[in-house]
């Protein structure tokens, strides 16, 4: 019988740091030892390529476009220490679905049986920020990943895509779907952004599972096409990394989260807003107030 496999979906606003806390969190499970194939669900196919040297790889839908017969393991490229990598792809800017390439890639891998075959422990999904179509939601939906996180900065718009994507787990939650895992609390460096992160997740029913700084660290690896573990192994930033893998590993419990009505998030930003507004002025003193 083949072994359980993990599988893992991260979601988050645009530009809000998916791929770079995908691609770390990958390396440092290939680095303990364990098999893991990242699976880049996002169009513009950038989801692998700092597990790669920089260099990017033909997608799923781009090998399909050229033999709607391809084999599977010409979509699947080594990356970091023996990672796994696959990007979905997806169809010619303004034509078509684009959640149609998570779809289609996903089922071309399964059709094949890859993920037994390359006797996985980890297969992560790194997928768009809001559940725009039902093409993203495929890895919620269909119950293809067990555990969805999202990373988050305590911006309001970053947290308003999160309050998104829980209303989505929550909408397919009855019918088998994905269960919520936590919020990857990223570029925290003050008291006040953990405050208002920590916040949102007692709101929502839900946990931060690990909060990563945002740090130059992060920067020069990528510019020298690397995550972080790769580029940086001893820095204080790839500690995170290995910390936030080790959490993901331990992992077991997901669940149904409660998401915010949007009225009710508006006001919860209003009241931050307002709490902000009192310590700059100093009417407020930040320790007293816990942020
Ligand atoms: N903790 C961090 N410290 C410093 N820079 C970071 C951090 N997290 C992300 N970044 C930077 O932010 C930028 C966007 O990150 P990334 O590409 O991972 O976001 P994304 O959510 O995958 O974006 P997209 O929605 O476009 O796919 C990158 O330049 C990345 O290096
Ligand atoms: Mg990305």
């Amino acid at each position: 019988m083949s072994k359980k496999i993990k599988q893992i979906a991260i979601y988050g606003k645009g530009g809000i740091g998916k791929s770079t806390t995908t691609s770390n969190i990958s390396a440092a499970l290939v680095e303990a030892g364990y098999k893991v194939l990242q699976f880049g669900c996002d169009p513009k196919s950038d989801s692998t390529n700092t597990l790669r040297d920089g260099k990017y790889i033909p997608t799923v839908l781009d090998l399909l476009r050229v033999n709607p017969k391809v084999d599977a393991h010409k979509a699947i490229f080594k990356g970091f220490e023996g990672v796994y990598c696959v990007e979905a792809g997806g169809p010619s800017p303004g034509v078509g679905c684009a959640g149609r390439g998570i779809i289609t890639a996903v089922q071309l891998l399964k059709q094949q049986n890859i993920f037994d075959e390359l006797d996985l422990d980890y297969v992560i999904y790194d997928v768009l920020g809001d559940v725009v179509c039902g093409g993203f939601a495929v890895p919620i939906r269909e119950g293809i990943a067990e555990h969805v996180f999202t990373v988050s900065s305590s911006d309001f718009m970053s947290v308003y895509a999160s309050n998104n994507l829980m209303k989505g787990i929550k909408k397919y939650s009855n019918a088998g779907g994905a269960l919520f895992g936590g919020v990857i609390a990223n570029s925290i460096n003050n008291p006040y952004q953990k405050a208002i992160i920590d916040d949102f997740v007692k709101q929502t029913g839900t946990q931060v599972v690990e909060y990563v700084p945002r740090s130059i660290t992060v920067t020069q690896a990528e510019l020298s096409g690397r995550t972080t573990i790769e580029a940086a192994p001893n820095s204080a930033q790839a500690k995170v990394y290995r910390s936030l893998a080790q959490k993901i590993h331990e992992h077991t419990e997901s669940r149904v989260p409660t998401p915010l009505e949007t009225e009710d998030l508006r006001a919860w930003s209003a009241k931050w807003a307002d709490q902000l507004l009192a310590v700059e002025s100093g009417e407020i003193r930040g320790e007293r107030d816990g942020i």
